[in-house]
């Protein structure tokens, strides 16, 4: 194991054993059943290894209020998004607390999990909305999920039967206990995790080469969850890593493993609760850079680094890695930010999202300055696939 301990102290396991699958998997048909969609089936899967350690299951409402209020779990550990199983008002009805339900895929009908029920609680989705996301705004991709789900919620200990199979890219799914150990036997004792809903542009590879000068390694853990319809699909994102990393990395330095969690949008919370999960992967050190999980102008830039301010380095016990807007700055002829860079923002090349996936869009690269050959290509193959299946629907 790294030498970092997980948050909470302990690695938290909710698989149960395979020895005990069959029997319980025949003992949950018998019982009542809550529907469950892809993003809950995800969370209950990152609950089951540890990766939402010291989560046990779904909030209960004691542990849901403080951490809407206080940013904390009910016994005082730092948590800073909500974790919760949302069932609706029909269903709701016919559950009891301390009964054990079955929690069952809403496409698949597998039973994946069950919960043991602690509480069962209705909520004020708005007074959720502008405590975790700082705003009651349905445009708000995070509000508008949040708005979209019954705000009658099921808490309570899950114990998980069945794990999602992913249908792409299955080679880079680790659990925490794989990823730590992994870092133990290439001798890694620092390592900085980098969070990414999207291709790794020039900016992101400058931020992350920074940190590996003073770290052992990279664990470069692109979140493949859910995602907003116009982020960039993730198996294209993952061909555009595999090229960057093949091309630019050092592959003794460097470990790629997904983050199979949905993406919420909630910015500065949200870098609070990327990086414990990091910790619980193994990583010692985290990079957040400008508007970190941010969407729109919700936040501010650098809102997202500022909320670590309200925990003790002991608490979180992972180094936030900060690092200011970058850029690749025409005289300076290199990567830069406003921390190293003296000229004014005219040489400063920044490029939209919106004015990169126009340019994708035609078939052209956006700069090398930007975005390396080698990834603009895959994306602009993506593109095409994306306009293919658009058009054969
Ligand atoms: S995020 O929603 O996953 O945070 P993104 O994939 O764009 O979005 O960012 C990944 C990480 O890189 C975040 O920590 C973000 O703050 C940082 N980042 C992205 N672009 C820049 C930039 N130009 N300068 C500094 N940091 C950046």
């Amino acid at each position: 194991m790294t030498s970092i301990q997980p948050h909470g102290g302990q690695l938290i396991q909710r698989l149960v054993p395979e020895h005990r699958r069959d029997e319980l998997i025949n003992a949950a048909h018998t019982l009542k059943q809550i529907p469950v969609n892809t993003w809950t089936i995800s969370d209950l899967d990152l609950i089951a290894v540890g990766a939402f350690s010291p989560l046990e299951g779904f909030l209960n409402e004691d542990d849901y209020k403080s951490v809407i209020s206080s940013m904390r779990l009910a016994n005082g550990t730092v948590w800073s998004i909500p974790i919760t199983l949302s069932v609706d008002e029909l269903t709701a009805n016919q559950l009891s607390v301390g009964e054990q339900v079955a929690l069952v895929g809403d496409k698949d009908s597998i039973v994946y999990a069950t919960i043991r029920i602690e509480s069962i609680y209705r909520v004020d989705q708005r007074e959720e909305a502008i405590q975790v996301f700082k705003t009651d705004d349905p445009e708000h991709p995070g509000v508008q999920k949040l708005f979209e789900k019954s705000p009658i919620y099921v808490g309570g200990p899950i114990e998980v039967i069945q794990r999602p199979v992913p249908e792409k890219f299955g080679q880079f799914y680790y659990d925490p206990a794989q990823t730590r150990a992994h870092f133990q036997e290439q001798g890694w004792k620092t390592v900085v995790g980098f969070q990414t809903r999207n291709p790794v542009h020039r900016a992101h590879e400058y931020i992350q080469k920074s940190a590996m000068e003073i770290v052992d390694a990279l664990f470069l853990n692109p979140l493949v969850g859910e995602t907003k319809s116009d982020d960039v699909p993730a198996d294209v994102r993952m061909r555009s890593y595999l090229k960057l990393l093949e091309h630019y990395y050092p592959a003794n330095r460097t470990f790629l493993g997904v983050f199979p969690a949905a993406m919420r949008y909630a910015g500065p919370r949200e870098a609070i609760f990327h990086a414990i999960v990091r910790k619980n992967y193994g990583c010692t050190h985290f990079i957040v850079g400008r508007d970190h999980a941010g969407v729109g102008d919700y936040y501010g830039t650098y809102e997202a680094q500022e909320i670590f301010s309200n925990f003790t380095p002991e608490e979180l016990d992972i180094t936030p890695l900060f690092f200011e807007h970058s850029f690749f700055c025409t005289v300076c002829g290199n990567m830069a930010s406003s921390k190293t860079c003296p000229h004014d923002k005219e040489h400063h090349l920044t490029l939209s999202g919106t004015k990169v996936r126009g340019l994708l869009r035609e078939g052209k690269c956006p700069p090398p300055e930007f975005t390396r050959p080698e990834v603009a290509q895959i994306l602009i193959e993506g593109m095409k696939e994306q306009t293919m299946e658009h058009t054969t629907v």
